[in-house]
């Protein structure tokens, strides 16, 4: 349902994404692993529509995504956690999560619907809505992150290095989100980028290795 075709991404000139193809099913896991600077983030953010395409195709369920500018894929139902967990300090957790509905035009009463939905993967964010995002901890940021995610992504969550400088008992929050994820939305796609393959232990998904601008099954 995800299908990258002969993607190429290069990055000031240089070739980061090398034809790489590949297809992803709804309902399943998938795990991009790879060196530190291989190309995870540029993949994910290729999908996203924050980097220009050089060539190929990827495609959402039929939907041509490259005909489609990033928060018209966040309307196609794409929700993306980047690297940097960029939260506005000014505004509350709860005002984080509503503002990717508020910018691709949904009402107020379906985004708080997704803010339910959000709470009941990631539990642990629900004391801290009210809060000030600049009052958050780097871990608490970066589960912010994904249920902000989860806001939009209801087709496709792209996660990028989710479980990177978590304490151990909230990376095992992360994988237990993570866990629960299919129960809510059973036909979800979810693209985990990871330097780190240790930190993926406790999540059931198909590993995909990030080698030379290619994918390979690991
Ligand atoms: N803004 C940039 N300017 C120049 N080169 C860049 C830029 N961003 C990324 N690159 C280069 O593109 C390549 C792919 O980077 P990318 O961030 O996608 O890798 P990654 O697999 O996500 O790495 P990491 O594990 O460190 O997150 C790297 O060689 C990197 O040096
Ligand atoms: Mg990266």
């Amino acid at each position: 349902m995800l299908t990258l075709e002969d993607v190429s991404v290069d990055i000031a000139g240089i070739p980061v994404l090398r034809r790489l193809s590949v297809a992803m099913k709804p309902g399943a896991t998938y795990a991009i692993v790879g060196r530190n600077g291989a190309g995870k983030t540029t993949l994910l953010r290729s999908i996203m529509g924050l980097c220009p395409v050089r060539a190929g195709t990827i495609s959402l369920a039929g939907h041509d995504l490259l005909a489609e500018p990033s928060f018209q894929r966040a309307v196609l139902g794409i929700g993306y956690a980047s690297e940097d967990r960029v939260l506005f300090p000014t505004m509350t957790v709860l005002e984080n999560l509503k503002l990717p509905c508020e910018a691709i035009g949904m009402t107020a009463a379906q985004a708080s619907v997704r803010v339910r939905d959000a709470v009941a993967v990631v539990p642990l964010i629900e004391p801290m809505l009210p809060r000030s995002a600049a009052a958050l901890s780097g871990g608490q940021g970066k589960m912010a992150a994904l249920a902000r995610a989860l806001m939009t992504g209801t087709r496709l969550l792209l996660l990028d290095e989710p479980f990177q400088g978590l304490a151990p008992a909230l990376a095992r929050q992360c994988a237990l989100a993570l866990s629960q994820l299919h129960a809510l939305r059973p036909e979800l796609c979810v693209v985990i980028a990871e330097s780190n393959q240790a930190l993926l232990s406790q999540v059931t998904c198909s590993l995909l290795t990030l080698e030379r601008g290619e994918l390979k099954a690991a």
